[in-house]
């Protein structure tokens, strides 16, 4: 697997794939992705295996003191081997570059598997906000102080 920069031309690709990891209401639009991966505060990284895409993280710096993870998504076949956890390696070194002092995101009440990842790499509860995706499920903010 090799990890590197977002390309215009794999924006499509990462659209689908965050279609088939989030139900609808959660996942993002193709304009909304493509919004929050052209912010000029943000990175995308994609992990490649063979040529084909199985994994990306859009993160954003915010107000130069946070890093906030917008979403990380890695196709169902190749979950449990290490590429979500390269790709937030990945990120929050660069917040670390930058100096940023926490790093947080949000995930859905429901979303076990992702809990046990973020909680596996340090992360905690912060805060519950209802009605927070636009199919009215709730959110755990999550989070952790970079080094
Ligand atoms: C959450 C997600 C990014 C994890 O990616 P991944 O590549 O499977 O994660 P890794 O293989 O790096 O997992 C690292 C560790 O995290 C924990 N973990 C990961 N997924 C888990 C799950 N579903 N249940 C319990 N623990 C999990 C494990 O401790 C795992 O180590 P192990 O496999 O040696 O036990 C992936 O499941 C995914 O894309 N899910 C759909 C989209 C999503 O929910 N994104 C997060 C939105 S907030």
């Amino acid at each position: 697997m090799i990890l590197r920069f977002f390309k215009p031309a794999d924006l499509a690709a990462l659209h689908k794939i965050d279609a088939a990891c989030f139900p609808r209401g959660v996942s993002y639009s193709l304009e909304e992705l493509q919004a929050f991966i052209r912010h000029r505060y943000s990175k995308t990284w994609v992990a490649e295996e063979n040529g084909e895409i199985i994994g990306f993280l859009v993160a954003q710096c915010v107000a130069g003191e946070a890093l906030h993870i917008v979403t990380i998504d890695v196709k169902e076949g190749w979950r449990r081997r290490g590429v979500g956890a390269a790709l937030m390696n990945a990120a929050e070194e660069w917040g670390n570059r930058q100096s940023l002092k926490l790093v947080s995101l949000e995930t859905a009440e429901d979303n076990q598997g992702a809990q046990a990842f973020y909680k596996k790499r340090g992360y905690i509860r912060l805060n519950r906000v209802e009605r927070y995706y636009a199919n009215g499920a709730a959110a755990w903010v999550m989070g952790k102080w970079l080094r």
